[in-house]
């Protein structure tokens, strides 16, 4: 399929997607989302790579800075919305991306993780038709590493030593990855023969 077709089919399913395995529901990020945006980058900023916690100005640059190699959702559960995927860098063509996970405060420490990474990942995989998906995580992010690693599945690949300097240390960034075939054959997956995701796509 030529990569401008993929694009198209890409942009249509993902104006909503629901994962009948866990109740979550996707939507595309809005403009209009930006300063719940704001507030969950201020929360998760000791837990991520960035530097600085961007104003809502800055948060609108980066949104008109968007392209098609960027996707970002934001998932529901119970009419409760609980956080944000991020797909970024997508490559059509070598079939992979960089994946990320946030939840809202207020949804925190209630279960929600593992559904809602496990979503993102699926949606990769299962949707998107992707061949490998990959995160970067900080050495001091014990759940993200946690999850990731233990419950999701991905594999280590790499450290880049001392990356980041956060709240007065040096970091090490520990890259992650997951390829198709992992994923298909893990038993969660399998026990759902593949199809997470369901067939509920509707592009409105
Ligand atoms: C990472 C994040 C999604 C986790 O959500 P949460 O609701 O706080 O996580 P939970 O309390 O449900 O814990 C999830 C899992 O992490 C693990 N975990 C929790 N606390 C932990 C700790 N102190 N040390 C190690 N693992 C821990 C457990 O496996 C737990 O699963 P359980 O249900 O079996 O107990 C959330 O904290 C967040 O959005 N953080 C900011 C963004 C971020 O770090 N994203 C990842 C970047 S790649």
């Amino acid at each position: 399929m030529a990569g401008e077709d993929f694009y198209l089919i890409t942009n249509l399913l993902c104006m909503y997607f629901y994962h009948h395995v866990s109740g979550i529901s996707f939507r595309r990020l809005q403009e209009s989302d930006l300063p719940k945006l704001c507030q969950l980058r201020a929360d998760s900023w000791q837990d991520t790579h960035s530097s600085v916690v961007p104003s809502l100005e800055q948060e609108k640059e980066w949104y008109a800075k968007l392209t098609d190699s960027d996707l970002i959702l934001v998932g529901k559960s119970n009419d409760e919305e609980i956080g944000i995927a991020t797909f970024h860098k997508i490559d059509h063509f070598n079939k992979n991306l960089l994946i990320g996970g946030y939840l809202f405060n207020e949804a925190r420490a209630r279960g929600y993780a593992k559904d809602a990474f496990a979503a993102g990942v699926d949606f990769s995989f299962e949707y998107l038709g992707m061949h490998r998906i990959y995160a970067e995580v900080l050495e001091s992010n014990k759940k993200a590493l946690m999850l990731d690693l233990g419950y999701l599945g991905f594999k280590k690949e790499g450290v880049k030593r001392q990356h980041i300097f956060k709240c007065g240390k040096w970091l090490d960034s520990i890259t992650i990855g997951m390829l198709y075939d992992e994923w298909a054959n893990c038993e969660r997956v399998k026990s759902y023969e593949g199809r997470c995701c369901g067939s509920e796509i509707r592009t409105t």
